[in-house]
């Protein structure tokens, strides 16, 4: 038997031991993704998380994706295979700021994108994702202020798709979308001629993808701005020869799962999120040998975010 093949049958092994479900988000590495029971967005991952029947649930994903699950789960188990996997996007915004924020702007609604910490979210209206960020401002009455957070770049397709300028947005970023910048994007989609675009809100190029399509530079129907589920349902659909990917590089391990004959390109080939590559095959093993690390949330702060994230897997596909 291969090494691999020991190893993955193990994680099953304990993972039944256990009574646990794994679940992994589409950018960490392919054996994580291929052992998991789900794989997916984070709003997919966080309605998965809140019907699973299992009493534990191994996050392999960053930590607010574990604390996610914790909030709409407070009687399961869950671990994250490395509780040392951050966020620079959620590490944008502190709670202390956000209260200062929210003390100018007295009668805003704030919207949160799911890429926060507990305290951000126990300070929240609603929460939002990539793929439900748009209908979750839209459920929202438009003579209404919204402060929005903590990405810029998301914020800004926000406002560009709903049209409202009474979105206020934070000047957060993820250090891994923000680097892939409109320029890269311009110069592989000139040598790549034809070729369909896939961008994550997140990412820096967003507002050039969409002047590519306005200057006609791409036709318009080839440029589509996706939440990584979004991607894959986009792939499935998509009848191109090549697709430029404008996100993270784990990302093209489904979306040629799930379209094997089209070519999927990285924009940016460096784009690699350092946090959700810290769940390797090793750590994943030790969480389910020890049961760590247990994500926790203080009760008082999960009660008061558990409101804004019900919100949120409410709202939106
Ligand atoms: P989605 O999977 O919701 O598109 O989020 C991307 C991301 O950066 C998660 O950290
Ligand atoms: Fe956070 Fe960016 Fe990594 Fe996503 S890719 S987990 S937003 S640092």
């Amino acid at each position: 038997v291969e090494p691999d093949e020991m190893w993955a049958s193990e994680i099953r092994r304990l993972a039944a031991e256990r009574d646990a479900v794994i679940l992994a988000h589409n950018y960490e590495i392919p054996a994580i993704q291929d052992i998991a029971h789900h794989v997916g967005d984070s709003l997919a991952l966080s309605r998965v998380a809140a019907s699973a029947e299992q009493s534990t649930i191994i996050f392999c994903g960053v930590h607010f994706m574990a604390e996610t699950a914790k909030i709409l789960s407070p009687e399961k188990t869950v671990l994250i295979p490395d509780e040392a996997a951050g966020c620079s996007l959620a590490d944008s915004i502190t709670a202390e700021q956000l209260a200062e924020w929210k003390s100018e702007h007295p009668d805003a609604v704030v919207v949160s994108y799911v890429n926060t910490t507990a305290a951000v979210k126990a300070l929240t209206d609603i929460c939002c994702t990539s793929s439900n960020a748009v209908d979750v401002v839209e459920s929202i009455d438009p003579d209404r202020e919204i402060l929005f957070l903590p990405d810029q770049f998301l914020g800004a397709h926000v406002r560009r798709k709903t049209g409202r300028d009474n979105v206020l947005v934070w000047a957060g970023e993820c250090h891994v979308h923000a680097a892939i910048n409109g320029d890269q994007l311009t110069a592989k989609s000139e040598s790549h001629p034809g070729a369909e675009l896939f961008v994550h809100p997140e990412c820096g190029c967003a507002t050039s993808a969409l002047h590519l399509a306005t200057e006609g530079a791409v036709p318009a129907e080839q440029v589509k701005i996706l939440s990584t589920g979004g991607m894959v349902d986009a792939a499935r659909a998509s009848g191109a020869r090549e697709v430029l990917v404008a996100t993270e590089v784990g990302m093209i391990h489904q979306l040629r799962k799930a379209a094997p004959e089209i070519d999927f390109l990285p924009v940016n080939e460096d784009a690699s999120c350092p946090y959700m590559k810290m769940i390797t095959p090793a750590a994943l093993l030790r969480a389910l040998v020890e049961g760590a690390d247990e994500v926790d949330v203080d009760p008082v702060t999960a009660e008061a975010a558990r409101g804004s994230v019900e919100r949120m897997i409410a709202i939106g596909n």
